[in-house]
């Protein structure tokens, strides 16, 4: 049977887990379908007594929930201040492994939890690749406080016009839209995504990102940049790790 996407996620993010997450590391725990399957593979070891003396730290609620029902042991930055590794996947990994995230909604808290990590791999499967960060068409999240994000939305359109940018607030259940701010969806930190869809490329990225985090309003965006310490890929051709 030929090998589905979900398959494909599944397989980078055991890889990971099998050769990355020792007994006694903070873990840092993704968010996201392919994120899932490395935090339900955790569980499965911690259980087998495989793993032991582990202690992990989610990105957010929906996979704190997960990792409950597993019975994974959870703490947070404030206790555990280093993260040994984190396992997240990634909407969009450029050639030199700069990523776009948030695509499903949690974005802060992934960058607060992976800039925090000595090691931080990122679980792919091939369709995530791209030559450049914006390059898929999709969304590029930005995630911005609820007051006056219309005049936030229109600032970061004008921001990167020179690239043909769209922007567009990120609806409950959909990532697409038009209509009132009462169907917004709301992040787990109680603010708004922005969505920017890119014609073109942004050029100097880190000097975007900055720009992005200087203007008033805006939380986080979803360009983690530098930040991968290795990036694996499932593809129909098998497993590929990229790193630094
Ligand atoms: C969560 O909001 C994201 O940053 C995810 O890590 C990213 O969207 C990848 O998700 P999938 O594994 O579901 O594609």
């Amino acid at each position: 049977l030929p090998l589905t996407q979900d398959d494909l996620k599944k397989i980078a993010a055991y890889k990971a887990v099998d050769d990355f997450v020792e007994s006694g590391m903070v873990v840092g725990l993704g968010t996201g379908s392919t994120a899932k399957h490395a935090v339900d593979r955790i569980g499965e070891l911690l259980q087998q007594g495989i793993l032991s003396n582990i202690v992990c730290i989610p990105t957010s609620t929906r996979t704190q929930e997960q990792a409950l029902s597993l019975q994974i042991p959870l703490s947070d930055l404030d206790s555990h201040p280093v993260v040994d590794l984190t396992i997240d996947g990634a909407d969009e990994v450029d050639p030199h492994l700069n990523l776009v995230k948030g695509r499903g909604g949690s974005l802060l808290r992934e960058k607060l939890i992976e800039c925090a990590s000595r090691k931080f791999v990122v679980v792919v499967d091939e369709s995530k690749l791209v030559k450049y960060i914006g390059g898929s068409g999709l969304a590029m999240p930005v995630e911005v406080v609820p007051f006056c994000w219309k005049f936030n939305a229109r600032r970061l359109e004008e921001m990167f016009g020179y690239a043909g940018c769209r922007a567009q607030l990120r609806r409950k259940g959909c990532v697409c839209g038009n209509g009132g701010d009462d169907d917004a969806y709301v992040t787990d930190n109680g603010n708004y995504i922005v969505d920017l869809y890119l014609e073109r490329e942004i050029g100097d990225l880190k000097a975007a990102s900055e720009a992005m985090m200087r203007m008033s309003g805006v939380v986080e965006n979803g360009m983690f940049l530098d930040m991968a310490t290795a990036v694996i890929v499932a593809g129909s051709g098998g497993i590929t790790v990229k790193d630094k």
